[in-house]
């Protein structure tokens, strides 16, 4: 479901960059993964491009950007021609559960705001250990929930706002467990400005949890096979 991600209303709820914390987040993220010139990233769901971008200018690293949606390519494209890094981001079409790129191919696999999305999270989370070279690391950010979310907050906007299908902390820690990945870090995303937060009451329905938006560090265990499949 990408069509809605280029909707006005995507816009007024996400903003540029398409998760909360917007690039102040994005730059976190590339400091927990030690980014620097010499690494190639891969932004799996890349959006309209804001992050790809952020952190080229911030850490001269090499960004492929690959997103589903063939109108946010062409967007995000357009907007890297008027930044001084268009040497160093390109975009392709493409999907995260069978990414169009060869095996043990990149340093580091970002994804921001989107795992929550992908109908086939185990399929997406093995092709971030597919693509990644040995010791290659992923970052994550995602909403995670407690409890069961509402039926008021499970239709198209929410789904565009990565609340429908946020998983709780556990299910994204197995998701990349199962891959091949050994989560290093998780962090609640504090001190960032956070444009959504999910309540959903308590069974005594006098305490309202709130969910969390988080950052996972991840890093591969051991080699990739010939074929990069584990
Ligand atoms: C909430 S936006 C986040 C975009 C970007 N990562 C950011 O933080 O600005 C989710 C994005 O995931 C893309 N997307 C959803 N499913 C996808 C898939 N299977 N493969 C690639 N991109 C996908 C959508 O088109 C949308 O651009």
């Amino acid at each position: 479901m990408t069509e809605p991600y280029q909707s006005d209303w995507a816009r007024l709820l996400l903003g540029d960059s398409f998760h909360p914390g917007g690039t102040a987040l994005t730059e976190y993220l590339g400091t927990l993964l030690s980014l620097g010139s010499d690494q190639r990233v891969l932004d799996v769901a890349a959006g309209q491009g804001a992050s790809a971008i952020h952190l080229a200018q911030r850490f001269g690293c090499s960004v492929l950007g690959i997103e589903y949606s063939s109108v946010a390519v062409e967007n995000a494209s357009q907007a890297v021609l008027a930044t001084g890094v268009a040497h160093l981001v390109t975009f392709e079409q493409g999907d995260a559960e069978n990414l169009p790129v060869p095996a043990a191919s990149f340093d580091v696999v970002l994804c921001e705001c989107a795992f929550c999305t992908f109908p086939q999270k185990a399929m997406a989370a093995s092709e971030f250990v597919r693509v990644l070279r040995p010791g290659g690391r992923v970052g994550l950010s995602d909403l995670t929930r407690k409890g069961d979310i509402p039926a008021d907050l499970q239709g198209l906007l929410a789904w565009i706002a990565c609340i429908a299908d946020a998983q709780p902390l556990e299910d994204y820690v197995h998701y990349l467990t199962e891959a091949g990945l050994t989560v290093q870090l998780e962090t609640v995303c504090k001190g960032f400005k956070m444009g959504l937060s999910l309540g959903d009451a308590e069974a005594s329905g006098s305490e309202t949890r709130k969910s969390n938006f988080r950052c996972f560090l991840a890093r591969t265990r051991s080699p990739c096979r010939a074929d990069g499949r584990r």
